[in-house]
């Protein structure tokens, strides 16, 4: 018996990610830390839907992504894993879930894949955590990196800043080759030049995903409540497709004015 099955009867795999780089078609991943967003991603065909460690600033009412444990992680990517049935889900490994070993790792990676059961995750870092991506892949686990503005170590890079700019742009390419030869399927690239971007999505053969990278990557990713007007200081290179905040504002509004006036529940919302 064969177990092959047709793409739209199964989750995209980074078989698909590396054909369609392949064919030159771009594609786009979006953040997601909850069950009912996640049916309208998968509704919408996101190939890939990421739960990342953004849940810190954008979910979980926390100043920045470090506070975000391992438990919140699973419990997280759980939910979007059980909210979609054909896109990828790919979880972030939390700041101090990886950086001690190979061994921290992997067993961060277990707990990610078996407790929650997404398809891949993704860590932070260049040459340095190399160890730990070869032991992941190694284990079974796909590993998606993360280079330029890596959001964990935003004090020691000193802020949000552009990263890659000048001599530096040297750096970030040979990361960005050394996590391809350590085989990671794809690779994020933050707020880097659109130049730097570019030419790393050339030289690689792995897809490469921008965000405030330019357009010369080949997919994008964007934190959905930046992209769905929810988020009160949205980055620059953020642009918003609807004002959601404006509309929930308007509508708990008008429900709690009717609330007030009696005219909630009426005659339709009530049983005899
Ligand atoms: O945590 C996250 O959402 C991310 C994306 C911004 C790439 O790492």
């Amino acid at each position: 018996m064969s177990n092959y099955q047709a793409p739209s009867q199964r989750r995209i795999s980074i078989s698909d990610l590396a054909a369609m780089k392949r064919r030159g078609e771009k594609w786009s991943m979006i953040t997601c830390y909850e069950q009912m967003m996640a049916q309208i991603f998968d509704e919408a065909q996101i190939p890939v839907l990421l739960v990342g460690d953004s849940a810190g600033n954008n979910f979980l009412g926390e100043e920045n992504t470090i506070p975000v444990t391992v438990d919140q992680m699973v419990m997280l990517t759980s939910a979007v894993v059980r909210g979609s049935r054909r896109a990828m889900v790919v979880a972030d490994f939390p700041f101090g879930s990886y950086e001690k070993s190979p061994k921290q790792a992997l067993a961060t990676g277990v707990r990610l894949f078996k407790e929650a059961k997404c398809h891949a995750i993704k860590l932070e870092g260049g040459k340095k955590v190399v160890p730990q991506i070869k032991k992941l892949i190694a284990a079974g686990i796909p590993v998606m990196g993360h280079l330029g503005l890596t959001p964990q170590s935003v004090h020691a890079l000193g802020g949000f800043k552009v990263q890659g700019r000048g001599d530096d742009a040297q750096r970030i390419m040979k990361d960005a080759k050394a996590l391809e030869a350590a085989g990671v399927f794809a690779i994020v690239l933050e707020l880097v030049p659109a130049e730097l971007a570019t030419a790393i999505a050339q030289e690689l053969t792995i897809p490469i995903i921008g965000i405030g990278a330019g357009n010369g990557t080949d997919a994008q990713v964007i934190v959905w409540t930046d992209l769905m007007g929810l988020t009160q200081t949205p980055p620059k290179f953020a642009k918003a497709y609807r004002d959601l905040r404006s509309e929930i504002l308007g509508g708990v509004q008008e429900w709690a004015t009717d609330v007030a006036s009696g005219a909630f529940p009426a005659e339709a919302q009530t049983f005899h």
